[in-house]
C-alpha cells in the first residue's frame, strides 16, 4: 500500500502487515521502544492524547512536524533517550504515522518498520512464513518516496533470506532501493516531505532516520497498544 488513502480496511483482514512511516513516526516509536519506554499508544486526536495524561505517562507526537501544546515531546526520535523514556508509557499522535497504524488495525498481525530495524524486523517475520503487507503511512493522504525507499529496504532484506513472490508495487520498491541504497540522500532530495523537514530545520532528524539495521527492537501492535517483542 503506497499511502493511507490506498488502504482498505477490510481487505487488510487476515493479513501480516508491516506499517511504515520512516520521517518520522515508526522511527520515533522503534527508538522509544529500544531506549525501554514500556509501551506506546497511537492516538489519532491531540484531545484524546491529552485526556490519557497521568502518571508515568509521556505525550509526544507532531502536527505540521512541530511539538503539540501541552506535549513533553514533538516526533524527534532524537529526544526519545533512556532516560527520559525508560519505564514510561508514551502516548503518541502524528499526522500520517500514527494513523497509518490505526487504519491497519484489522489485519492479524501489525509490525512497525524503519530503516533503523529493517533488518531485524526481516529476520523475524521470514521465520512467521506468513505473506506480508508493506503499508507506508506516506505524506497527508498522498504517495511519499522516503517510505518507499524504506519499504524497498525491509522486501531487500526479506528478499535475502526467502525467495520473495512480490508484487509489482514490491518489486518497485525493491528496485528503486537496490539502485539508490548507496547514495539515499541524492534520491530523497527529491522527496517532498524530505524538503520539507529540512525546511524547519530537522537535518540531524532525518540522517538519524536513514540509518541501517542499528536498532534490533520488533515493535508489535496489539489491543491498542506498540510494545517490543
Ligand atoms: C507523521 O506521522 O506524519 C510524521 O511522522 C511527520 C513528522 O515526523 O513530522
Amino acid at each position: 500500500y503506497p499511502d493511507v488513502s490506498s488502504i482498505k480496511e477490510e481487505n487488510l483482514k487476515g493479513n501480516t502487515v508491516v506499517v511504515i512511516d520512516v520521517l518520522r513516526a515508526t522511527s520515533v516509536i522503534t527508538t522509544a521502544l529500544y531506549n525501554g519506554c514500556l509501551e506506546v499508544v497511537p492516538v489519532l486526536e491531540v484531545h484524546e492524547a491529552l485526556s490519557l495524561k497521568g502518571e508515568n505517562v509521556i505525550l509526544g507526537g507532531e502536527r505540521k512536524g512541530l511539538k503539540i501544546e501541552g506535549f513533553d515531546f514533538s516526533n524527534s526520535p532524537l529526544e526519545y533517550t533512556k532516560d527520559k523514556v525508560e519505564g514510561k508509557r508514551l502516548i503518541f499522535t502524528t499526522t500520517n504515522g500514527t494513523k497509518a497504524i490505526v487504519r491497519s488495525r484489522y489485519s492479524d498481525e501489525i509490525f512497525i518498520g524503519c530503516m533503523l530495524n529493517a533488518k531485524f524486523l526481516a529476520d523475524y517475520i521470514v521465520k512467521l512464513g506468513k505473506d506480508i503487507s508493506i503499508v507506508c503511512a506516506g505524506t497527508n493522504g498522498i504517495f511519499s518516496m522516503d517510505d518507499f525507499l524504506c519499504a524497498g529496504k525491509i522486501i531487500y532484506e526479506i528478499n535475502k533470506l526467502t525467495k520473495v513472490n512480490m508484487s509489482d508495487f514490491s518489486s518497485l520498491a525493491y528496485l528503486t532501493y537496490i539502485k539508490n541504497k548507496d547514495n539515499v540522500f541524492d534520491y530523497l532530495k527529491y522527496a517532498s516531505h524530505y524538503r520539507y523537514m529540512l525546511s524547519i530545520g530537522l537535518e540531524e532528524d532525518i540522517k538519524y532516520c536513514f540509518q541501517e539495521d542499528i536498532l534490533d527492537t520488533i515493535p508489535y501492535y496489539k489491543d491498542g497498544k506498540i510494545k517490543r517483542i
